[in-house]
């Protein structure tokens, strides 16, 4: 099973505030839409909140220490990141895509083979952070450039990492 991690980033390694995204990039969403249709996606249970809804058209995986969390039929609630790993090895899933909060990221590093990080020319105040990724752990193998427009905020750029002991 590939396992990816996919998240957006700033410069200072920022990923959110509140709760909340804090960037408006249309065609980051569109990279994400496209990259997780039709996959296992696994998140933590405040990013959860924040999207308020299973994502359509994939199989959401939500870890939370809640016992009572109920998600509705076809997607799944764990209580323990390896018990999620563990479902999606039994399921015989080939892909998986790790998506996010800190906490979950921070967990899902070492297991990962692959980053896929839009990194956002921006500077912003926030309060979860994206890890340092470690030069001597990842190297990257394709960066792709955006340019801002009137419906991404910022220029961002598409950058994919592999685990330097996979290449
Ligand atoms: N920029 C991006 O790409 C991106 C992507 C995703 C999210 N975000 C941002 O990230 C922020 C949320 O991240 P976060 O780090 O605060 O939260 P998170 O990782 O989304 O969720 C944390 C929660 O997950 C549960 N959890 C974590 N590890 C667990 C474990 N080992 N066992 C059981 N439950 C576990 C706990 O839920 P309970 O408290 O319910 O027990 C914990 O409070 C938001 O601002 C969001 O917008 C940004």
């Amino acid at each position: 099973m590939k396992i990816s991690i996919i998240v957006a980033k700033a410069k200072n390694n920022v990923i959110g505030k509140d709760n909340q995204l804090i960037w408006k990039l249309s065609s980051d969403l569109r990279l994400f839409k496209k990259l997780t249709t039709g996959h296992h996606i696994i998140m933590g249970r405040k990013t959860y909140d924040s999207v308020g809804k299973p994502l359509p058209n994939r199989t959401s995986i939500v870890i939370t220490r809640n016992r009572d969390l109920k998600l509705p039929e076809g997607h799944f609630v764990f209580h323990s990141f390896e018990d999620a790993i563990q479902l999606c090895i039994s399921k015989k899933i080939e892909q998986l895509y790790i998506i996010g909060g800190a906490e979950i990221y921070r967990q899902a590093l070492p297991l990962c083979d692959e980053l896929i990080v839009t990194e956002v020319d921006a500077y912003p105040q926030g309060d979860v952070f994206f890890p340092e990724i470690d030069p001597n752990k990842w190297q990257e193998i394709s960066r792709e450039r955006f340019q801002r427009d009137e419906k991404n905020e910022y220029d961002f750029d598409f950058v994919i990492y592999k685990r330097n002991d996979q290449l």
